[in-house]
């Protein structure tokens, strides 16, 4: 791989996404476009991959939010409607971005990330308008509506809709359908570093693909450990073995594969 021609970048979430947006990066200088890729169309093609992880990841936090309700078996009249997913999808994803979806053309950002911010959108609706019956089901029980679920089923449309690639990863996945290519194994191996800063993305340009990849890392919060938490080897609701992660711990990555064209 250390042969392979190829630049690696990697940065804060915390840098103001305006700032990306209009490239002004604090690490754009240490960079060297050797892909013969103008360094501004490198930066608004890492701004657009770091903007659709936040999406995907934005969206995940959401369903996850409301697993205690999809599950509640007293609670007949669950209601959670797309419209009322989209509200907080794009709640929780304005408050990590800055962005808000709805004065796009307000917001600065290249325009090919809006085009493709609304396609995630949709087609985030989609899934769960039709999750729809599933998640309303009266009584109680496991939904299938989970965050990992809900992330596979819109990044497989969006992978066939657009000329991006989404995908959950971790290093020891649940689904061998997740398992990490050697770039995402190099990636979440360095997530995996307990001394590694917290949200700091990967990401570099390939020269021979002329594609920007990017991995996005995700921590647990208090309702991933329901799954994916303590008793270690113990089966979780959903029939896995749990893997006993950690409150706040590095739980794998979203990749994201866009296609430069210069
Ligand atoms: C209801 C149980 C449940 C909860 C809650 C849950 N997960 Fe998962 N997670 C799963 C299952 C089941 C899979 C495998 C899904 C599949 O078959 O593709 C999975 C898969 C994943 C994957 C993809 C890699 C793999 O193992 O296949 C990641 C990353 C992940 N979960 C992280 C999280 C994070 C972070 C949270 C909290 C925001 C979370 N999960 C909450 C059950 C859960």
């Amino acid at each position: 791989m250390a042969s392979r021609p190829r630049w690696v970048i990697a940065s804060f979430l915390a840098c103001a996404m305006s700032g990306w947006a209009n490239g002004e990066d604090v690490g754009a200088k240490d960079r060297q476009p050797e892909s013969g890729v103008p360094l501004s169309t490198i930066l608004e093609f890492e701004t657009t991959a770091r903007l659709l992880a936040v999406l995907l990841d934005s969206g995940r936090n959401v369903i996850n939010e409301y697993q205690v309700l999809f599950d509640d078996q007293d609670q007949t009249e669950k209601d959670f409607t797309a419209d009322q997913f989209e509200r907080q999808l794009l709640e929780v994803f304005r408050s990590r971005s800055g962005i808000d979806l709805q004065e796009f053309d307000a917001a600065r950002i290249p325009a090919e990330a809006k085009k493709l911010l609304e396609e995630l959108v949709f087609l985030s609706k989609q899934v769960v308008a039709e999750a729809h019956a599933e998640v309303n089901r009266p009584g109680g029980g496991h939904k299938e509506l989970i965050p990992a679920i809900f992330g596979a089923r819109v990044a497989t449309r969006f992978t066939e809709r657009t000329h991006v690639r989404l995908k959950q990863t971790a290093l020891a996945p649940r689904n061998p359908v997740n398992a990490p290519d050697a770039v995402e194994r190099t990636a979440l191996e360095a997530f995996a570093d307990p001394s590694y800063p917290l949200e700091k993305v990967i990401s570099e340009v390939t020269a021979k693909s002329k594609s920007l990849r990017l991995m996005f890392p995700l921590y647990t919060t208090r309702k991933c450990l329901e799954c994916h938490g303590d008793p270690k080897g113990e089966v979780d609701r959903t029939g896995y073995v749990r893997e006993g992660l950690r409150l706040g711990q590095n739980a794998g990555a979203i990749s994201v594969v866009i296609p430069i064209r210069p």
